[in-house]
């Protein structure tokens, strides 16, 4: 610890800079207004808050608008990124506006000095942090202080109500998705009825879909069916088929799987003709298709779930039954 005078905070060569007084130094009026000013930009922050909270829980998250340069967007998203930002944003610039208006713009060189402190500076700079709330007017000017307090006490409110989104827990809806006895499978897209023709050897189908989807879809204005349901196709030899999840789960070899890796849901088409293996582009889980989908490399703790498939009497491919295993990332207890 030094004893060295010029630790003090008052040194010698320390010096004001040549201050210009602004408008509101001199006149109180000007003061006032910059007051008002900030204050009403503390109250927008408030509003935003509560914008937040009313448009989370009225706002429908499947409302779309169409906005002019970005396109379709998600009307409740909007709201709530405009609300928060705004809130932000309010406080921030209600601060910035109290400083250059209102709080001390004196400002002094201090010669670069001794980094370690004595008694004596450490009681200076606990004096300087009570003369800049004095200097601020934080005490004096009891408008901004409490609605400063209450932009900030509300700022946490949005992310707290967005724990919402959190819950409940998914329960049994994670393990149904659209396939049942007789559905019909269909490409992606163009939701054209597959035939067990339309695959040749060793071919494969990277997208399908139950064929109801698409009504689905329509009625609920989302795709979380589409993320659930979505299936692939491949076709290889019946005797190269060492092992299926269902007894003649396949038809003619070929073979449903769903198309959503379990390790955490990334769609899987990456498919090796050769070795029958499928190849998750995320973090190269592997799975084995000839043999039950069983994971054969990377994280993936569970086997690909398989579809039962047969054709229906105008004999375009449809499911035997729905899946037996809930497809997906196997990141909360299955059972
Ligand atoms: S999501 Fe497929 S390996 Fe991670």
């Amino acid at each position: 610890m030094s004893n060295d005078s010029s630790s003090e905070l008052e040194v010698a060569g320390a010096h004001e800079i040549e201050h210009a007084l602004r408008r509101s130094d001199t006149d109180p009026r000007a003061a006032q207004r910059a007051e008002r000013q900030v204050a009403i930009m503390f109250v927008g922050s408030v509003l935003a808050s509560i914008l937040f909270v009313v448009a989370f829980v009225s706002v429908k998250s499947t409302a779309v608008v169409d906005l002019p340069l970005i396109g379709r967007i998600g009307l409740q998203n909007l709201t709530l990124g405009v609300a928060s930002g705004l809130g932000l944003f309010l406080i921030g610039a209600g601060a910035i506006h109290w400083a250059r208006k209102l709080m001390s713009d004196e400002e002094i060189v201090d010669e670069r000095k001794s980094f370690a402190s004595d008694d004596e500076t450490r009681e200076a700079v606990v004096e300087s942090f009570h003369t800049g709330v004095e200097e601020s007017g934080v005490m004096k000017r009891p408008l901004i202080r409490r609605t400063l307090l209450a932009a900030m006490a509300l700022m946490p409110i949005p992310a707290i109500v967005m724990l919402r989104d959190l819950g409940p827990l998914p329960e049994t809806k994670a393990r149904e998705t659209l396939w049942r006895k007789g559905s019909r499978i269909v490409t992606d897209i163009s939701y054209r009825p597959i035939k067990p023709e339309d695959i040749p050897l060793g071919g494969l189908v990277a997208g399908a879909l139950p064929a109801d989807l698409k009504k689905v879809e329509e009625e609920e204005g989302n795709l979380n069916q589409r993320a659930k349901a979505a299936i692939i196709l491949v076709r290889m030899a019946p005797d190269e088929i060492r092992s299926q999840q269902i007894q003649d789960g396949d038809f003619q070899g070929i073979l449903a799987f769903s198309k959503i890796c379990t390790h955490l849901g990334c769609p899987i088409a990456l498919y090796e003709q050769r070795t029958k293996h499928l190849l998750c582009p995320c973090h190269q889980s592997t799975f084995d298709l000839a043999d039950d989908g069983n994971v054969i490399f990377g994280p993936s703790a569970r086997r690909l779930p398989q579809l039962a498939i047969e054709v229906d009497k105008e004999g375009y491919l449809v499911a035997k039954e729905g899946f037996q295993e809930p497809v997906g990332p196997s990141f909360w207890e299955r059972g």
